[in-house]
């Protein structure tokens, strides 16, 4: 049940309706979703392409506006804040890895991974880098700029900067998209460890099963509804209740 005074709750909204467009070519992205992020958790978003899970994860991080309903972060309720407060709450509390990287291309990949903290004039603890950097096997591309790493690179560096700052609550959008089982596999262990060890909230699209069962739970889109739950979740489990109601995709 969504309750909004909660304080498990990381984010969560309240008849969270997304629409792009008007008239004949308005698409509802979301459609009236309540939604708890427990805190603490590790939440897997999964669905059929265009149900709306990049748009359900901008609107929880406040990289986007709802057309109506109400979203928190905490007990802060996104749609009361001005631009200003938004940017604020959005650098101070809240990691996003895009699905399409956003890496700065004239940037060198530390640059880029330092990039949120720079902007906000705060130093990135040198040991947490060090840690996440390792993790993510890239102390030997630092120095490259986007265009000279590969898409699994690039991937990792998207990774690395919503960690750096160390924030509350971790969006990733597709983060093992475009890495191989083992690289994947790395990048899920950390988040995993990131939730277990460091109580960091960590909220991931996938599309697939052996990616979710990191997770210790996964909400199922379409459509722009969220249309089931399953807690503790096994690869198996997944692709069966996948199947169940809508045949798994693959893309
Ligand atoms: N800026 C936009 N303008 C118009 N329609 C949009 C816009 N962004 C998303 N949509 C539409 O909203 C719906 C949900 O899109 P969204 O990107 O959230 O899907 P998704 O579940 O993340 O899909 P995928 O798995 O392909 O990434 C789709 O029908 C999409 O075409
Ligand atoms: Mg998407």
């Amino acid at each position: 049940m969504v309750d909004a005074a909660d304080g498990r709750a990381a984010a969560r909204a309240l008849g969270l309706t997304k629409a792009y467009g008007q008239g004949d070519t308005r698409v509802v992205a979301l459609d009236a979703v309540d939604v708890v992020i427990e805190r603490g958790r590790f939440t897997a978003i999964m669905g059929p392409s265009g149900s709306g899970k990049s748009t359900l994860m901008h609107c929880l991080a406040g990289l986007d506006t709802a057309t109506s309903g109400q979203i928190w972060i905490g007990d802060t309720e996104l749609t009361g804040l001005g631009d200003r407060q938004l940017t604020r709450l959005r650098r101070d509390r809240v990691g996003f890895v895009f699905q399409a990287f956003n890496l700065l291309p004239t940037l060198t990949a530390e640059e880029n991974i330092t990039l949120p903290a720079d902007i906000a004039g705060r130093r990135t603890d040198p040991a947490w880098l060090r840690q996440v950097v390792e993790t993510l096997g890239l102390g030997d591309r630092l120095r490259h700029r986007p265009h000279e790493l590969s898409g699994g690179q690039q991937q990792r560096v998207a990774v690395a900067r919503a960690l750096a700052a160390r924030p509350e609550l971790i969006f990733a959008d597709e983060p093992t998209g475009n890495l191989d089982s083992r690289a994947g596999a790395e990048v899920l262990g950390f988040l995993r460890r990131s939730v277990d060890e460091l109580a960091q909230t960590v909220v991931m699209v996938t599309h697939d099963p052996a990616a979710a069962s990191y997770a210790d739970l996964v909400l199922f889109l379409a459509d722009g509804r969220l249309v089931d739950r399953l807690d503790q979740p096994t690869a198996d489990a997944v692709l069966a209740r996948m199947s169940g109601f809508d045949g798994p995709r693959t893309s």
